[in-house]
């Protein structure tokens, strides 16, 4: 069954708590938080205190998306933050398998994910040591935009590496999704999904949730 993590961006924040115990009352498996600078990205959401308020008050899986410059200066507050997994960017300048590790000695899940133009295989050097891969089919900034089919072949190539080699990440796809590309993204391998604009516009989250579930 694909996992389901809503991405928070798209929640109504003027009740965000609520939003996210909705969410999960509707069988959603994490909660996805899409962190951006401004830098990184072309637009700025939440950051720390976001966060730690709604962990500390709503148990769930948190799986937390870095979209911003230095992760490395980021990652360990995330974490304290509630972050079960920390997802970065293959194409941050930083040392991305001290980073890896970093996450890993601060007891956290490590994921990396890669914008839609960038080159899956760069991702081989880091595959065994990753609990997640996010393969991004939008560019990254904004919910609600169309699903980039060219992420459909960096799935195949995913999964074929995780069987060849016995990894053990769980691939995920964020970016466009809904009841049709998440179809297309299971059939290739997908684990998980996340959904910005598709769940939110829905006015009941379960008929949303217990449709992928079906796939
Ligand atoms: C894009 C974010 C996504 C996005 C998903 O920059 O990483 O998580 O908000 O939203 P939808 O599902 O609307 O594309
Ligand atoms: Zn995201």
């Amino acid at each position: 069954m694909l996992q389901i993590s809503p991405s928070v961006l798209s929640a109504d924040f003027t009740k965000l708590g609520e939003e996210c115990t909705d969410l999960l009352k509707a069988g959603v498996d994490m909660l996805h938080f899409d962190i951006m600078d401004g830098h990184f990205t072309p637009n700025i959401t939440f950051g720390m205190p976001v966060l730690k308020s709604i962990s500390e008050k709503i148990p769930a899986v948190y799986d937390i998306h870095l979209m911003l410059d230095q992760p490395e200066k980021y990652a360990k507050r995330f974490i304290q933050a509630g972050a079960d997994y920390v997802t970065f960017h293959v194409e941050n300048t930083c040392d991305t398998k001290a980073l890896i590790d970093e996450i890993h000695e601060n007891n956290a899940k490590a994921g990396l994910s890669l914008n839609p133009k960038t080159d899956v295989t760069k991702l081989e050097p880091y595959l065994k040591d990753l609990e997640l891969v996010l393969v991004m089919t939008v560019e990254p900034g904004f919910s609600g935009q169309s699903f980039m089919y060219n992420g459909v072949s960096k799935i195949e190539w995913l999964e074929a590496q995780r069987k060849e080699n016995g990894y053990n990440y769980i691939i995920m796809i964020d970016g466009g999704i809904n009841l049709e590309t998440a179809t297309l993204c299971k059939g290739k391998g997908a684990d998980a999904v996340v959904t910005g604009a598709y769940m939110f516009t829905a006015p009941d989250y379960k008929v949303i949730v217990d449709g992928l579930k079906q796939i």
